[in-house]
């Protein structure tokens, strides 16, 4: 039998650069080897209060997206979370035994209450368990994530574990982090500094939708600086990222031409710019046509959303069947 794999994805829009080699090049791997699980974490989301409408079509958006990018629904179950009521079920029960001390100590939360105190709601302290119930509810072993999730990670098998001793089976079984590669591809911004993100904004990342003409225009705007005035000079952090950006999309031998340029001191960073926008224009264009061939049909779309919510509808039921038994909960009528 296969390893299952879970993976939620925030359900906040538009893919970019950055989620495509790093992430999601991942999940495409991982189809072929494992039972795999995506889902569009949109209850999670909850805990910011998104309009209605904006829920709906950027949960909408990211479905059509992953599929563009790769998700394969014949070979796994892409679904979105709130398709499979057992999810917020599961939740209830497993919020009986997560204690509000270890919840209140996660980094994640610290760092909303830090961003955002004005909106310390209890959806956020017990996100942890949803997550938990996420991955517990189909039995995953293996969870592609990032360093920012293992300690989420470490909980949900905290949160397994009491479950088993309080009950005193062994049910829940133990998930870990799990990446192909031990270091994910890091996607610098164009910014000049971090990771490319939407928390850095707009202008720092390259999104799958992107037109040509906006992927030029962001890529000429990206921060770089004077230009060196030495032979064989460091690069700086924002140029250093721009050529980690085009050893990405173009070949080799663009990248080491700019090299060697930019080590005479005779690189023009306009023309460096233009190769590397239309490179990644050329590297983003199957995607981006696949994205605009899957939003003009709406009945492929509902397909593949109803087969996903079916199929992870069909493991959750079994779950939540065998642990109602386990915790007692049964009709007595
Ligand atoms: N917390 C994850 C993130 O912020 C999203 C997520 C929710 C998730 N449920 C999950 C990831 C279950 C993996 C498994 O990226």
């Amino acid at each position: 039998m296969k390893e299952t794999v879970v993976s939620g994805i925030r359900s906040t829009g538009k893919l970019h650069l950055g989620n495509y080699y790093g992430a999601l090049s991942n999940f495409v791997k991982m189809q072929n080897d494992y039972n795999c699980f995506f889902f569009i974490a949109d209850l999670h989301s909850l805990t910011t209060h998104p309009t209605p409408g904006d829920l709906s079509r950027t949960v909408r958006q990211v479905v059509m997206e992953y599929l563009a990018a790769g998700i394969d629904p014949e070979k796994s179950t892409i679904y979105i979370q709130s398709d499979v009521p057992e999810v917020a079920e599961l939740y209830l029960y497993m919020n009986m035994n997560a204690y509000l001390g270890e919840l209140e100590r996660a980094a994640a939360f610290k760092d909303k209450v830090r961003d955002n105190p004005d909106n310390v709601n209890a959806g956020l302290v017990t996100y942890p368990v949803l997550m938990a119930c996420d991955i517990l509810i189909h039995h995953a072993t293996k969870v592609p994530v990032g360093k920012d999730q293992e300690q989420h990670l470490e909980m949900t098998r905290t949160f397994g574990n009491r479950f088993n001793r309080l009950y005193n089976v062994d049910y829940f079984k133990e998930a870990f982090a799990f990446s192909y590669s031990d270091k994910l591809v890091k996607i610098p911004g164009l910014d000049g500094n971090g990771k490319m993100g939407k928390s850095n904004g707009d202008a720092s990342c390259i999104y799958l939708s992107d037109t040509p003409e906006v992927i030029r225009k962001k890529v000429m705007r990206a921060v770089s600086d004077s230009g060196p005035t030495e032979m064989n000079q460091p690069k700086p952090e924002s140029i250093q990222n721009l050529f980690d950006l085009m050893s990405i999309v173009s070949t080799p031998d663009t990248v080491e031409h700019f090299n060697e340029l930019y080590n005479k001191c005779e690189i023009r960073y306009g023309d460096f710019k233009k190769q590397l926008a239309e490179d990644m224009v050329l590297a983003t264009e199957p995607v981006r046509s696949r994205i605009e061939a899957i939003s003009a049909d709406e009945e492929y779309v509902q397909k593949v959303i109803r087969i996903g919510a079916e199929k992870a509808g069909e493991s959750a039921r079994k779950t939540l069947k065998e642990v109602r038994e386990i915790i007692g909960i049964k009709k007595l009528y």
